[in-house]
């Protein structure tokens, strides 16, 4: 099933009539299904058959400490790339040892406590970083387990702003450096090598770029082997793309099936990254028609919601389907936009849409990732609710500030 449907022309989240959600809290807000986010997970961990496995939910995509907490006691993991997200993700209640902490930036109060938590793993992003890890081990008397973030360089054939493995990208060693990396890794004394990580790029439709990065790991990771270099996992990141508009991604299925025959030739633990694949379509974000406005040459309909709700459209030129809480009839073209003091405002341009008017409420799809973790109080816009459906119950798992409490920090 899907969280999300029409039933009798109105939009439900599993067994709920949106506009009573909206009643209660006010819009916008953002909409979240508890029952398409298990079946998701579920999905995901089903496909890996008889493959060792790791599922860490890269909590940048969704850090809401509900919707986290339910994948934690399912039994996932997370993948965290600061301080913050490494304390969201023990408080949404991760087991230590399913944690890794990726990220090219991070501090030494960072790895500090990464150290002290007890993580898993830690996947270091330079050379740098694994001489001041091995440093930082040494003065709390730890062994820090290490993967190696490698750039395999493969071309994702996605937005140029999340494609993240070629080789110009910030992220990662080269191979050829890699294997420098690993043998002082190996001979630091407070330093364990564990495993070998990539993660290529986001919003990927087609298996083959996580297919060809996955082979050039496994060829590292049995060079490293000739040298006495054992690892105990190959984590291949995230990246997997969902359904915005036309393109048809993979399923769970085809990705790990892609990986598979690579996986044989050197059969440790996989550990997987996933973000957006497993919370995309798992929100909506709702929010309400302030007006409809008509220019000399554009229709402008005009939304409570805005960028700083959903940066997505204005940052990559992202495409999200809009529909009509209350389905009409008829359609008409015009740009969503919001409120904010900026021509990059809009959720779409051109669009050819359900004609709605005033006071009509729009549900925006696929805002469960990089809507809410991205949101911002721009133009002292403070940021908006969030609320999870449980069959027919329904939770503000994230409540509307005041004014006051948009300030309380500031003199
Ligand atoms: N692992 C690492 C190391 C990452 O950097 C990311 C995402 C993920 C996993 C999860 O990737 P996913 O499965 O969600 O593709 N704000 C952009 C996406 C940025 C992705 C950053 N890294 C967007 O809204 O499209």
């Amino acid at each position: 099933m899907s969280g999300f449907a029409y039933k009798n022309g109105i939009w439900q989240c599993e067994e709920i009539p949106v506009e009573r959600i909206a009643e209660a809290v006010g819009t916008p807000f953002y909409l979240y299904s508890r029952a398409e986010l298990l079946e998701r997970y579920h999905a995901l961990d089903q496909a890996f058959e008889n493959i060792p496995h790791l599922v860490c939910f890269a909590l940048k995509a969704n850090g809401n400490l509900a919707l986290n907490r339910i994948l934690a006691e399912a039994g996932c993991g997370a993948e965290v790339v600061s301080g913050g997200e490494l304390f969201r993700s023990l408080r949404a209640g991760y087991q230590p040892e399913r944690i890794v902490f990726d990220g090219n930036g991070k501090t030494e109060v960072e790895l500090r406590y990464a150290l002290e938590s007890g993580i898993y793993a830690i996947n270091v992003d330079s050379e740098n970083e694994l001489q001041l890890l091995n440093t930082i081990a040494g003065e709390i008397n730890k062994i820090a387990r290490v993967g190696l973030r490698v750039n395999p360089d493969v071309n994702p054939n996605t937005h140029p702003k999340i494609a993240t493995g070629l080789k110009k990208s910030k992220f990662g060693v080269d191979l050829c450096a890699a294997l420098r990396c690993y043998e002082f890794a190996r001979d630091a004394e407070h330093l364990e090598v564990v495993g070998i990580h990539a993660h290529i790029g986001s919003q990927i439709v087609e298996v083959g770029p996580f297919a060809e990065a996955m082979g050039k790991l496994i060829e590292l990771a049995l060079e490293l082997q000739r040298r006495n270099i054992t690892l105990q996992y190959i984590d291949i990141g995230g990246g997997l793309g969902i359904q915005y508009n036309a393109e048809i991604p993979p399923c769970y299925a085809e990705y790990i099936g892609a990986l598979r025959p690579h996986w044989e030739r050197y059969p440790v633990t996989i550990i997987v990254e996933p973000g957006r694949s497993l919370v995309g379509d798992v929100g909506n974000l709702i929010t309400k028609v302030l007006y409809v406005k008509q220019t000399p040459v554009k229709r402008f309909v005009v939304i409570d919601a805005a960028m700083n709700d959903l940066w997505r459209p204005t940052m990559y030129d992202a495409y999200h389907q809009i529909l009509p809480v209350r389905q009409t009839n008829g359609h008409f073209v015009a740009d969503v936009v919001g409120g904010v003091c900026e021509s990059g405002d809009f959720m779409a341009r051109d669009r050819e849409m359900a004609t709605v008017s005033e006071g009509e409420l729009l549900a925006i799809q696929s805002a469960g990732a990089y809507s809410a973790s991205m949101s911002s109080e721009y133009n002292s816009r403070p940021l908006i609710p969030e609320v999870l459906v449980t069959g027919d119950t329904f939770r503000l798992v994230r409540r509307r500030p005041t004014y006051d409490e948009m300030m309380a920090l500031e003199e």
